[in-house]
């Protein structure tokens, strides 16, 4: 037997087992004393954090770019001022597609256990977390690691648990029941989350100019004009309706654990991606690491305690037949500090189709974007390389 012929199932078995290692998950490795990033996780050259994008030549001079993301103060917004903050609101979707939400009356205890639960939840022996170990996109729990593990040929840092909380009786018994006060801290989170996103998306709809502003002047003036308030009306159930259909919507809780990482260059904790669903509230730690792309650059979230970083996700930017931008962000590692965020991505129920508001399309703004339901977005997951913004890329009519 030749060499070669013994040395290929020994390699083959080598690195399934190194595989299997891999599918354990970034924190397990960083409790084993890791102090070199695998191959696995190790970036093609061009795409490592610290290259510029979008110039000719590729240069690794790192590049650190702060931005002040707008601040929309949500008790403001409930105010006398509502009409200029939902101004800097649609100017926050439409250049940024991210804005940092404050005031926004969840109060810190909630906000600040649910980050220490989860810390606690990682803090766990790897036997207690693999028990919600699943690759089951449609599991009400599921604990995994790197991006999407079962397709990625290049490994992320990171760990996650995601919660399905909608229909909270049906999903809440498969939810972790260590720590002990794991269920309780996170419903009660989920709950407000929820109550909040219903509010953001009112404020949202208004911005897009859905909603009749002046309700209750032209309800007085009714009796005299009847006619001309129809279309009002039809304003006013129409955002109803929308809001009805997203009290009973879809949410996704996502708890992401980023470990130390012994080369952080190498690697990223989340690859360039934009968010599946109408509207991502995270809550990040003291600890950065959040980045989007902004006007061709990468650029740092810096965290705000007790805030929530809001994204327009796909969902909207499709809802708003484009008007509102559905962007990329990332997430870099660190070698020194852990790094926990707490993502809550809210939509439409799995079985509705998405498409542009009618109310938002006519002759001089044409419609851009196709129907888009869960199944094609699954489809899209399954089949290809889902790190790249290609989803809603892919449902934009041809404009050539
Ligand atoms: C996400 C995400 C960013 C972060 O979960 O989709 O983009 O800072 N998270 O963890
Ligand atoms: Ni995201």
């Amino acid at each position: 037997m030749s060499p070669a012929m013994v040395m290929s199932p020994k390699q083959s078995n080598y690195d399934s087992t190194l595989e299997f290692q891999y599918q354990k998950g970034v924190k397990h490795m960083y409790e084993n004393g890791i102090e070199h990033v695998p191959n696995k996780y190790i970036l093609p050259a061009s795409e490592r954090p610290n290259v510029v994008i979008n110039s000719e030549k590729s240069s690794h001079v790192p590049q650190i770019i702060n931005v002040q993301l707008p601040i929309i103060d949500f008790a403001q917004l409930q105010g006398p001022n509502r009409t200029e903050v939902l101004e800097s609101l649609s100017y926050a979707c439409q250049n940024y597609g991210f804005f940092q939400l404050v005031n926004h009356g969840i109060p810190d205890e909630i906000m600040n256990e649910m980050v220490n639960v989860s810390k606690r939840f990682f803090e766990m022996p790897f036997s207690e977390r693999e028990k919600y170990m699943s690759t089951d996109m449609s599991s009400p729990v599921r604990y995994g690691t790197s991006f999407n593990q079962t397709n990625d040929g290049v490994f992320c840092w990171r760990d996650f648990l995601k919660l399905s909380c909608h229909p909270l009786p049906e999903t809440l018994p498969y939810w972790p029941t260590s720590p002990l006060d794991f269920r309780q801290l996170a419903v009660t989170y989920a709950k407000e989350n929820k109550y909040l996103f219903l509010m953001l998306v009112e404020a949202i709809l208004e911005s897009l100019g859905l909603k009749n502003k002046e309700k209750k002047t032209k309800l007085v003036a009714k009796n005299d004009d009847d006619e001309n308030n129809d279309d009002d009306d039809d304003d006013d159930d129409y955002i109803e309706e929308i809001l009805k259909e997203f009290e009973d919507g879809s949410q996704l809780m996502v708890v992401n654990c980023y470990p130390p990482c012994p080369e952080p260059d190498l690697t990223l904790g989340m690859p360039p991606h934009s968010d599946y669903g109408f509207l991502t509230l995270l809550q990040q730690d003291e600890v950065k690491g959040l980045q989007i792309q902004h006007q061709d650059k990468w650029v740092t979230i810096q965290p705000i305690p007790g805030s929530f970083v809001v994204n327009v996700g796909d969902h909207l930017e499709i809802f708003s037949n484009g008007k509102y931008k559905s962007v990329l962000h990332r997430v870099l590692v660190n070698s020194m500090k852990h790094r926990i965020s707490v993502a809550s991505l809210h939509s439409l129920p799995f079985a509705n189709t998405v498409r542009p508001s009618p109310k938002l399309i006519d002759e001089t703004n044409p419609r851009l974007y196709k129907d888009t339901d869960f199944a094609s977005f699954l489809q899209y997951v399954k089949s290809c390389d889902s790190t790249k913004k290609n989803f809603i890329e892919s449902r934009k009519f041809d404009q050539s």
